[in-house]
């Protein structure tokens, strides 16, 4: 408790799933938003005031400016995500603002997104969905929307994290060869036979598949660009459930365009949510509006996570998910 044994108030920057807001509501002094607008940087700052401590989302960008005008009184951000990119973490430090994300409980779901996206690329799966809904489908035809086969290809994931690893292992049932980039080396228990590659460029080459599931740092930040496009093999299906950034979009829409990328399957884009137009017009992206932490259990766990986390700052115990 704070001062005076009141309850903490937090002001909640987004409107969270309702068993969130439930607890939200119950256990501390919650100010919500509940039309879920996305506020402005001054009015986040100007509705910070009074507040202990703040829920925010990937569409509140935390910089250090923001950072620095908020209100003495905040002193924990809790992110509703596991990326964590949009909040400066070092400037909240340098404030004595704690910052928490939302690890593992997003894993599986995010995880099952990249397949869906590798999938639905591959066997062209929103094309026959439009077939059918446009009333364009007159006959079977031993031709009809062929795709790229998945199994037995190999598997290039880029970011060897828990998502990345939850990739490969659902990957594994598809009989894929399993290749990897990560800053480190996992331990053999944890790599299972994947081929690592120190170098990411030397993944290139041998990704068939290429999984995007690394955190966007300045170091990735438009990793996947034409140089490296060009790396790859020809006709292979690129898939992003990472972050948008990643890809330089003029890059990947010139490499669907000319099939030297086959297809591509991307739930997240670069200054989402709007997207390159470009993409708008290829019959072989299959395009998702970043949904892949997106189910019921998966968003109220990521709620419970942000608010277990603020439970054990308030109580004075060290937080489960505390970042820097
Ligand atoms: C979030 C995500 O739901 O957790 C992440 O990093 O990408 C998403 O699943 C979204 O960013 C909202 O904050």
């Amino acid at each position: 408790m704070t001062a005076a044994n009141r309850r903490p108030k937090i002001l909640a920057a987004r409107l969270l799933p309702p068993n969130v807001e439930a607890r939200l509501a119950r256990d501390f002094a919650a100010t919500s938003n509940p039309d879920d607008v996305i506020w402005s940087a001054d009015e986040l700052v100007a509705r910070a005031a009074g507040h202990d401590g703040m829920v925010v989302a990937s569409s509140e960008k935390m910089t250090a400016e923001v950072i620095g005008r908020l209100p003495e009184s905040v002193r924990i951000i809790a992110t509703f995500s596991v990326g964590y990119e949009h909040i400066d973490v070092a400037a909240a430090a340098r404030r004595g603002i704690v910052v928490t994300n939302t690890p593992d409980v997003l894993t599986d779901a995010t995880a099952d997104i990249a397949m869906l996206c590798m999938l639905g690329a591959a066997r062209r799966a929103w094309e026959g969905e439009r077939l059918l809904r446009e009333g364009r489908w007159d006959r079977w035809a031993t031709t009809m929307l062929l795709g790229v086969h998945v199994t037995g290809k190999r598997l290039g994931i880029f970011g060897m994290g828990r998502i990345g690893r939850a990739v490969a292992q659902r990957a594994r049932g598809f009989s894929m060869e399993i290749h990897y980039h990560n800053r480190s080396r996992l331990p053999a228990d944890e790599e299972l036979g994947a081929t690592y590659h120190a170098d990411p460029e030397a993944l290139l080459p041998v990704s068939d598949f290429l999984s995007i599931n690394s955190p966007s740092t300045p170091q990735t930040r438009k990793f996947l660009d034409a140089r490296r496009i060009a790396l790859l093999p020809d006709g292979a299906v690129v898939v992003n459930t990472a972050r948008g950034d990643i890809v330089d979009d003029t890059a990947l829409i010139a490499a669907l365009r000319s099939g030297k990328v086959a297809a591509a399957g991307l739930d997240v884009f670069d200054g989402e949510p709007r997207l390159d137009p470009g993409y708008l017009e290829l019959e072989n992206a299959m395009l998702l509006p970043h949904i892949g932490s997106a189910t019921h259990e998966t968003r109220d766990a990521m709620g419970y996570c942000c608010l277990d986390n603020l439970d054990a700052f308030f109580a004075g115990r060290p937080c489960p998910n505390a970042l820097g």
